[in-house]
C-alpha cells in the first residue's frame, strides 16, 4: 500500500492550482443519467471518487469518454468527460460498487426519476458516523416513490412518474437535497424543497440541470423550487473549483508560514475559512487569479469555531483546522456539529505532539511551539490531509500511512506541494 513521506519545516512559497471540486464532479456525473443525450463536463478532478462513479455509471451501461490534451492546456488542467446515457440497461447499483463511496448512492434519483425504478445498495463511505440515508428516503416517498429496503438494498419505484411535493427537510442535508433536486426535475408538477442546503455545490449542479433543461430557481438558498419537466437534454458544464481543496493549502501555508497563491480559487466560495485563517494570522489576498495565502514571521493565534452548513465554518475543513491550531499560541475550541465522531484524527494529531482534549463535540487545542513527525494512519478523507499538514510543519520525517483516503479527494497532492518547495513523496508499495 502507498505512503507519503514528509520532511517537514519548509515554507511553502509558489503557485499551487486548485482542482474543480470532487463534491460537484461526483452528482455532476450522476445526473448524467437524467437525459439520453450527452452531458460534457470540463474540469473534472482526477480522483479515484471520481474514476468511481464512472465504473458505478458503466455499470447502468453509461458510455463516458475522457478527452485528451488539447494543445495549450495547463498540466494540471482537469479531464473533459462526455457523458453519454442514451441507454440505461440496469437501474441496480450492486453493493460491490456503492459500498466504497457515500455519494454513489444518490444514483437512486435520476435512475428512478428517468426509469421509474431503481434498486441501489445502503452506501458505505468515511467513517465519520452513521450517515443514514432516511432523509433521502422521505424525500423520493414525498414526491410518489414507493420504498422498501430489502437485503441491504434500497428498492425504489414509481411506474407512473414522480409528482412534485413539497419537501420539507429536519436538517439540512447535502446529499438530501442533491436526491431531491435531481429527482424533482421530471416529476410531474413543482417541487418545493425547504431548509434545502446552500451548499455551492449545489449551486453548480442547479446551474446544470438548468443547462439540461430543468426549471430550478433559488439554489444556494433554504427555498428551491423545481418545475418539472418531460424531459432533459445534453448541455456542457464546467465544474466550480473545489473550496475545499482551497481551504486545506490556505491552512498548511498558514501553518508553515511562506507566499502561496490558490490559482483558480473563489474566495467566496469559502469565506468563513478564510476569515478564521485570518483571525489566526494569515493575510488572505483574494485576486484576479485566485487567493494570496501569506503568514510571515508573527505565530499563529488561537481560534474558537463551529462547523455549520454553508456559509459556516465547513465540517470538511475541521480537521485540518485542528492541525493548524495544534501549533497556535494559546487554547483554541473547534466543535463539530454536522457529524458525530469526525474526531479520528484527535488520535493522529496526538502522535506528532499535538494536546488536544475531547469533551463531546468540542476539542480543546493547546498549542505547543513544534510537532515532531511521526508515524501516522490516514483515517478518513479530510483526517488524512490534517496529518498532511501537521507533517509539513513538524520538525523531522513523517510517514503517512493507508493514504488511499487522499487519493478520494486530493489531486496530485504531493505534487502541488513538492512544487512549492515541500519535501514530500509517495513511496510505492
Ligand atoms: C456531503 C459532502 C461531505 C460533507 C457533507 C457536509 C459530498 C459527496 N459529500 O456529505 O464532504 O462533509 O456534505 O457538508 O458532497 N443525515 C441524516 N439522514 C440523511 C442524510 C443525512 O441524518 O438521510 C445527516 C448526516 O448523518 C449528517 C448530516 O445529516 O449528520 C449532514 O449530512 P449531509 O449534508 O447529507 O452530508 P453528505 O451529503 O453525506
Amino acid at each position: 500500500m502507498d505512503r507519503i513521506r514528509i520532511v517537514g519545516g519548509n515554507k511553502l512559497n509558489g503557485t499551487i492550482p486548485i482542482s474543480g471540486a470532487k463534491n460537484a464532479a461526483l452528482p455532476l456525473m450522476i445526473a448524467s443519467l437524467l437525459t439520453e443525450e450527452t452531458l460534457i463536463l470540463d474540469n473534472v478532478p482526477r480522483l479515484a471518487d471520481v474514476a468511481q462513479v464512472q465504473r458505478i455509471l458503466g455499470n447502468h451501461g453509461i458510455d463516458i469518454m475522457s478527452a485528451g490534451k488539447r494543445p495549450g492546456d495547463h498540466e494540471y488542467q482537469g479531464q473533459t468527460l462526455h457523458i453519454s446515457a442514451a441507454n440505461i440497461i440496469d437501474t441496480t447499483a450492486p453493493y460491490e460498487l456503492v459500498s466504497t463511496m457515500r455519494a454513489s448512492f444518490w444514483v437512486i434519483a435520476p435512475l428512478l426519476a428517468r426509469m421509474g425504478e431503481a434498486k441501489v445498495s445502503l452506501p458505505g463511505g468515511c467513517a465519520i458516523g452513521t450517515r443514514p440515508v432516511d432523509l433521502l428516503i422521505m424525500a423520493l416517498e414525498k414526491l410518489g416513490a414507493e420504498i422498501q429496503i430489502d437485503g441491504g438494498y434500497v428498492i425504489a419505484k414509481a411506474p407512473k412518474g414522480l409528482i412534485g411535493a413539497e419537501i420539507d427537510f429536519p436538517k439540512v442535508t447535502v446529499s438530501g437535497t442533491h436526491v431531491a433536486l435531481m429527482a424533482a426535475t421530471l416529476a410531474k408538477g413543482t417541487t418545493v424543497i425547504t431548509n434545502a442546503a446552500c451548499e455551492p455545490e449545489i449551486v453548480d449542479v442547479a446551474d446544470c440541470l438548468n443547462k439540461m433543461g430543468a426549471k430550478i430557481t433559488g439554489a444556494g438558498t433554504s427555498r428551491i423550487v423545481i418545475e418539472g419537466v418531460a424531459k432533459l437534454h445534453g448541455a456542457r458544464h464546467t465544474v466550480l473549483p473545489d473550496r475545499i481543496e482551497t481551504g486545506t493549502y490556505a491552512m498548511a501555508v498558514a501553518m508553515t508560514g511562506g507566499d502561496v497563491q490558490l490559482a483558480g480559487a473563489r474566495p467566496e466560495l469559502l469565506q468563513s475559512a478564510l476569515d478564521v485563517l485570518t483571525q489566526a494570522g494569515a493575510t488572505i489576498t483574494p485576486n484576479n487569479e485566485g487567493i494570496r495565502v501569506t503568514r510571515n514571521g508573527a505565530g499563529i493565534r488561537p481560534v474558537t469555531v463551529s462547523t455549520a452548513p454553508f456559509p459556516g465554518f465547513p465540517t470538511d475543513l475541521q480537521a485540518q483546522l485542528m492541525a493548524l491550531m495544534a501549533c497556535a499560541k494559546g487554547s483554541s475550541h473547534i466543535t463539530e456539529t454536522i457529524f458525530e465522531n469526525r474526531f479520528m484524527h484527535v488520535q493522529e494529531l496526538a502522535r506528532f505532539g499535538a494536546r488536544i482534549h475531547l469533551d463531546g463535540e468540542t476539542a480543546t487545542i493547546e498549542g505547543i511551539s513544534k510537532l515532531r513527525g511521526a508515524p501516522v494512519m490516514a483515517t478518513d478523507l479530510r483526517a488524512s490531509v490534517s496529518l498532511v499538514i501537521a507533517g509539513l510543519a513538524a520538525e523531522g520525517e513523517t510517514m503517512v500511512n493507508r493514504i488511499y483516503h487522499l487519493d478520494r479527494g486530493f489531486e496530485r497532492l504531493e505534487e502541488k506541494l513538492s512544487a512549492c518547495g515541500a519535501t514530500i513523496e509517495r513511496i510505492s508499495g
